[in-house]
């Protein structure tokens, strides 16, 4: 199933050649109806902004831990994990971005990516994960499925992609 595919990390000295690649399927997703900060109209070029000006500086200082899924030269799939924690949380990291292209869903690349967000976690000392998906999404049975605890769910938190409705997030965290 996911033998052609390698996790890997991406260095931040290599992120910026990848941007390309990272804001299509950002861009893909996000047309496809993911909610990941993101309302349409939503162009390519705002695709790239976000990866230049947020998860560059992030990755070079340290403090973002960019994984990616690829096959055959192909980005499929990418996940993040943030660091960037107050002191008096040094043991805990944010899952973000974890994005899967449309076409490249049930494969288990979502799965193997977050096995690996894991596996750095533990090396890095991070033990406690937290992060927030849209309530509903297929991201929660993703999550459950790997041990994340639901803590509840905050009504009207954010915009949909599509129109001015208000939709909930659910809050989840797992202890390695
Ligand atoms: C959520 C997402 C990352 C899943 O990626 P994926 O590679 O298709 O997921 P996997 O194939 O690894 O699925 C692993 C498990 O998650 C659950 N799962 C994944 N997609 C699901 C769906 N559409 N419905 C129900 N369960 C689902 C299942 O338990 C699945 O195991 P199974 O296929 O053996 O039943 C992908 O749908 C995506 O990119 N969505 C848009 C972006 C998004 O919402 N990201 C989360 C933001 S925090």
């Amino acid at each position: 199933m996911l033998s052609d595919v390698v996790i890997s990390q991406l260095p931040a000295e290599d992120l910026d050649r990848r941007i390309p690649d990272l804001a299509a399927l950002l861009h893909a997703c996000v047309h496809a109806g993911a909610s990941v900060n993101f309302v349409l109209p939503f162009p390519l070029e705002e695709a790239e902004a976000f990866w230049r000006s947020k998860v560059l500086p992030a990755a070079r200082e340290g403090t973002r831990l960019v994984l990616i899924a690829e096959a055959g030269g192909r980005i499929l799939g990418t996940a993040q994990l943030s660091t960037d924690t107050p002191p008096n949380q040094p043991h805990r990291a944010d899952v973000s971005k974890v994005l899967v292209h449309p076409e490249h869903r049930r494969r288990g690349i979502a799965r193997a990516l977050m096995a690996a967000i894991d596996a750095y976690s533990v090396e890095m000392g991070r033990r406690l994960l937290t992060l927030d998906t849209r309530t509903g999404d297929a991201a929660e049975p993703l999550y459950r499925s790997l041990g994340f605890q639901v803590v509840g769910t905050i009504p009207g938190y954010s915009r949909a992609p599509q129109g001015d409705a208000l939709e909930a997030t659910t809050i989840m965290y797992k202890h390695l």
